[in-house]
């Protein structure tokens, strides 16, 4: 009987009117308007993966073809996207995925997606910090100006930089620009949701500007031998990986996943949107549309610009662009990559204080910490400066190498429980109003299931093992803390 009562305990749920209940207090600032919403989403969205990861993508893996694996990454999205949005329109609460599985499936998921989406947002956000960190430096390079490495790198990269100058290991390294950013954008985002949706926006006017340059601009050099053959002949190399070819699409759309994460995000500023049944779920599949719109066309035009073998791994766009002749068209690329990863860390680090802020609701994380207002400023005023303090630390401090791979773990994980919570609502609570219902159920969901499982099973052995271990701590600190200080447990021993 006992043992029954801990497996029945493990995956209690909190009833969808209960959260509906609590969406009606949130104490957070209802300020965002349906367009905001979509800015954020694009302010998250469209970041380092565009003008970076296309390089690998389509140098190593796609060549031309690199459209198609936006094609297909993007179609991942939607599959996910379209199960928030449903689940946002019934559940309007910053809570996200780990709210929408604590409605469905249970606790001990909803707190192990809750512990994942800290992998998305959290681990998310410092690798921004660090990336903007390279691209600031390159602009200050553009300019002739040129920081110390020991100002520009954690103590382990700047050690590493030392030897290959020949030189003794510096006494003392920061990554500095990594750290003031992180404090900068916990500063805005620690004055309001007003001050944080306006600055997004001059952002993301920039880097949408950016882009759609790099399109149009592009469109005079494109140079359509380039696109043949658009799938080129698979090759397989002395490790056995096959390139290009079908199978070469399917890594490098895998790849750029990275580029689409952010649209999900959206839905953990359900508590302070003005109407967040009807705008979160537009905004989601919005923000998502138009940047897959835009990450098609910036992939056929730098296919088309260079031969794909020319292209650089590191800055593709900004080599396409060299290479056609148009040298100057770096310094746009390279501001707008500095504005732009800005709004991608203010949506990330929002989005994991508003997670906290749910998971502290329910009892699961301390209340006092992680679910403080302040009276003011209606934000989680401690968890943004603790998750501030923790990112630019480990930015400053820690050699952050790789780490993009596990952030789009942490996600695709949270895609598939939100994908397969729609699935189980549906059947369990059909009464439910729904003012948003994704089309072409039960494919949508179950295909969302299917979609994003295959993608975590396309990544690297040595990523699913960090992964497996993040989960094992997890779910210990569940055991240990979050599941005897659990609201709904308390309630039950009361
Ligand atoms: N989608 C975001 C980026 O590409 C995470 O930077």
């Amino acid at each position: 009987m006992a043992q029954s009562n801990f497996w029945q305990s493990l995956f209690r749920t909190k009833p969808v009117e209960a959260y509906q209940k609590e969406a009606e207090q949130t104490g957070l600032r209802r300020a965002l308007g349906r367009w905001s919403l979509v800015s954020l989403g694009i302010g998250a969205i469209i970041g380092g993966g565009i003008f970076t990861l296309t390089g690998v993508a389509a140098k190593l893996y796609a060549g031309p073809a690199l459209a198609i694996s936006f094609v297909l990454a993007g179609f991942a999205c939607l599959l996910a996207a379209l199960a928030y949005a449903e689940f946002s329109s019934i559940v309007p609460v910053e809570g996200s995925a780990y709210a929408y599985s604590y409605a469905t499936v249970g606790e001990i998921v909803a707190w192990f997606i809750g512990w994942n989406l800290i992998l998305e947002y959290m681990m998310g956000a410092t690798t921004v910090a660090v990336a903007w960190s390279g691209y600031l430096e390159k602009l200050l390079h553009l300019f002739n100006l040129h920081l110390p490495y020991w100002l520009t790198n954690d103590p382990f990269t700047a050690a590493k930089k030392a030897q290959e100058l020949g030189e003794a290991a510096p006494a003392f390294a920061v990554n500095l620009p990594g750290f003031l950013i992180s404090w900068v954008v916990t500063g805005i985002l620690l004055r309001g949701i007003k001050e944080t949706a306006s600055t997004n926006n001059i952002i993301v006017f920039i880097k949408v500007g950016a882009v759609l340059f790099v399109i149009l601009a592009g469109l005079f050099y494109l140079n359509p031998d380039n696109w043949h053959p658009f799938i080129p002949a698979p090759e397989t190399d002395e490790a056995g990986n096959v390139h290009y070819g079908w199978a070469g699409i399917f890594t490098a759309a895998t790849i750029v996943f990275f580029a689409y994460i952010g649209f999900d995000a959206v839905s953990t500023q359900a508590g302070e949107a003005i109407n967040p049944r009807k705008d979160v779920p537009f905004a989601i599949i919005a923000s998502l549309l138009i940047t897959t719109v835009l990450y098609i066309a910036v992939s056929l035009v730098l296919t088309g610009m260079v031969p794909y073998k020319e292209l650089d791994e590191r800055a593709p766009v900004a080599s396409a662009f060299a290479g056609a002749g148009v040298g100057w068209a770096t310094y746009i690329i390279t501001l707008a990559a500095v504005a732009g990863l800005i709004s991608v860390m203010m949506v990330m680090l929002l989005g994991q204080t508003r997670i906290f802020l749910a998971m502290a609701k329910d009892g699961l994380l301390p209340k006092s910490l992680f679910g403080y207002i302040h009276p003011t400023y209606k934000t989680p005023f401690r968890s943004t400066l603790l998750v501030g303090g923790i990112i630019s630390v480990t930015a400053a401090f820690v050699p952050i190498v790789n780490v993009s791979e596990l952030t789009s773990l942490g996600t695709l994980l949270a895609f598939t429980l939100v994908s397969l919570s729609v699935f189980i609502l549906r059947i369990k609570r059909p009464d439910l109003e729904r003012p948003y219902k994704a089309p072409l159920w039960p494919l949508v969901s179950l295909g969302g299931v299917a979609v994003n499982i295959f993608l975590m099973s396309q990544a690297r052995k040595e990523n699913l093992r960090a992964f497996a271990i993040w989960a094992v701590i997890g779910l210990m600190v569940y055991f240990l803390y979050s599941r005897r200080q659990s609201a709904l447990q308390r309630k039950a021993t009361d």
